[in-house]
């Protein structure tokens, strides 16, 4: 009797990875594959395991951070913390399943988890990435580190264009943060090299992406040596292609949220409200808060805009009383808009009440903004972010870009500019709701039955059933 397919994920306990592989590790199970999906404690914890399908089971380790990593925690500690634990978790639950008869039969694991594959090798177990941010970027760091490394190292001039073969020209601002010669936080560079060095020792490499063909086709074939395959976009299905009504969010929120925003949407007109979110890392300088809610109110738009506690907490930490964010709160409040801790950002960028999204285009954020046909004022500040904000404004044209002041500050009245160009009547609005509605179309085209990222997973599910990988 043939053995059921049985993976093991493992992703990096943060929200931007945790979504995705939580759709993909759903994705599987749909077509007859058992997942044992692994995370850290800190994660696991705020999983709705209920939500989860059968065939989907779930395991924790500790990683030493329980109540999760703070941004004055040790971040190399962390990360070889993070491996040796989350090596020996893998390890048991490998032994583990054989001896209780559902043998992995395959390992994936997420971006910065390169150790996962050493596992995977000493244990005989084919091994693939899942890539949670876009081809292009995946491109532009083995570039970078395979021959092009100088290229990357002259490019302090903001308008020095690099070339790369299969990919458009770029600005050093539309380049990955890491690979500029600014970056300071040299960690994640060691671990990207990490990563490739990794795919490097194996045989078949394979990378899945979390895109999709016709989104990038060319970037996701640019590299010979590796296999690229779009096996996305990873959402909710409820919001995509409706195969299972009832996924209706990615069931593992690392933040609290509040419920009372829906109302307030079905309150307003059709396409008429601005979303406000910077993803679930970035914490903005208040001087930036204070020029975004600036923009916001002299639009004259109704916005929902979250601010997480965090960020909450560092403007009392940073607090003046004459300029604090809280005088801003009330006279936004009092007039147009609301403000959120958390919400089900999915859920929201598909009702019909919303009419852009200004985002710090994190990859899901760009994503989500892609399948709910919602334009965008892209508004990006590190990692892939510039990256997704030159695909977003140049090459899909599904929104306009800010520019920062000297200072890196984007002001009040360049955020109103920008919601001028998407929201009200004129040529730029229009030609960017045309497209957002085309790439809608593609996106959902990819992930329906015989579509390219639906055979694509298919396809790579039994190549491992066949040990052809
Ligand atoms: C991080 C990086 O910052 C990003 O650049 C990279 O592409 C992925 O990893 P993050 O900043 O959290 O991610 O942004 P993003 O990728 O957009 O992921 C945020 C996720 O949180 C999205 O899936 C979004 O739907 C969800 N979210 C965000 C909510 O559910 N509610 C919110 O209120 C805000």
């Amino acid at each position: 009797m043939a053995v059921q397919p049985h993976f093991l994920l493992i992703t990096y306990p943060a929200q931007g990875h945790i979504n995705p592989t939580l759709q993909f590790a759903k994705g599987l199970t749909r077509i007859g594959v058992l997942v044992t999906l692994v995370t850290s404690l800190s994660a696991g914890r705020r999983m709705s395991k209920t939500l989860f399908p059968d065939g989907l089971s779930f395991v924790t380790f500790s990683d030493g951070y329980d109540d999760g990593l703070q941004a004055e925690d040790d971040r190399d500690h962390f990360t070889s913390e993070l491996k040796r634990r989350g090596s020996q978790t893998l390890n048991e639950l490998i032994v583990d399943s054989a001896k209780e008869g559902k043998p992995v039969t395959c390992l994936v694991y997420t971006m910065l988890l390169q150790w996962a594959a050493e596992v995977a090798r000493a244990q005989h177990l084919p091994a693939a990435l899942l890539w949670i941010q876009p081809a292009t970027v995946f491109d532009i760091y083995y570039y970078y580190f395979n021959g092009y490394g100088d290229i990357f190292n002259n490019c302090k001039d903001t308008s020095y264009a690099i070339e790369l073969p299969g990919l458009p020209p770029f600005a050093s601002r539309d380049l990955p943060s890491f690979v500029l010669p600014s970056n300071t936080y040299t960690l994640a560079l060691q671990l990207f090299q990490e990563q490739l060095e990794q795919l490097n020792q194996e045989t078949n490499p394979k990378v899945l992406v979390n895109s999709f063909d016709a989104l990038e086709l060319v970037a996701m074939n640019a590299i010979e040596k590796l296999n690229l395959v779009g096996i996305g976009p990873l959402i909710p299905s409820a919001f995509l292609d409706g195969k299972d009504p009832l996924d209706k969010s990615f069931g593992g929120d690392l933040f609290q949220g509040s419920e009372d925003y829906t109302e307030w949407l079905n309150s307003k007109t059709k396409s008429s409200v601005v979303y406000v979110s910077f993803g679930s890392i970035l914490v903005l300088p208040k001087r930036q808060i204070k020029e975004i809610a600036r923009g916001l109110v002299d639009s004259g738009l109704p916005f929902l805009w979250v601010i997480r506690d965090e960020q909450s907490k560092n403007e009392v930490k940073e607090e003046e009383e004459e300029d604090h964010l809280s005088a801003c709160r009330e006279a936004i409040l009092e007039r147009q808009g609301m403000i959120v801790p958390w919400c089900c950002q999915v859920e929201v960028l598909s009702h019909p009440s919303i009419g852009c999204f200004v985002t710090h285009c994190g990859w899901n954020s760009t994503l989500e903004s892609l399948v709910s046909e919602v334009p965008v004022v892209a508004f990006p500040h590190w990692t892939d972010q510039g990256t997704n904000a030159k695909l977003i404004a140049d090459v899909w044209k599904t929104g306009v870009r800010v520019v920062a002041n000297e200072e890196g500050i984007v002001e009040g009245d360049e955020i109103k500019r920008c919601l001028d160009l998407v929201m009200a009547p004129g040529k730029t609005g229009e030609d960017i709701r045309k497209n957002a509605k085309k790439w809608k179309d593609l996106a959902r085209d990819a992930v329906r039955e015989g579509g390219s990222s639906d055979k694509n997973l298919k396809a790579f599910v039994q190549e491992v059933g066949e040990g052809s990988f």
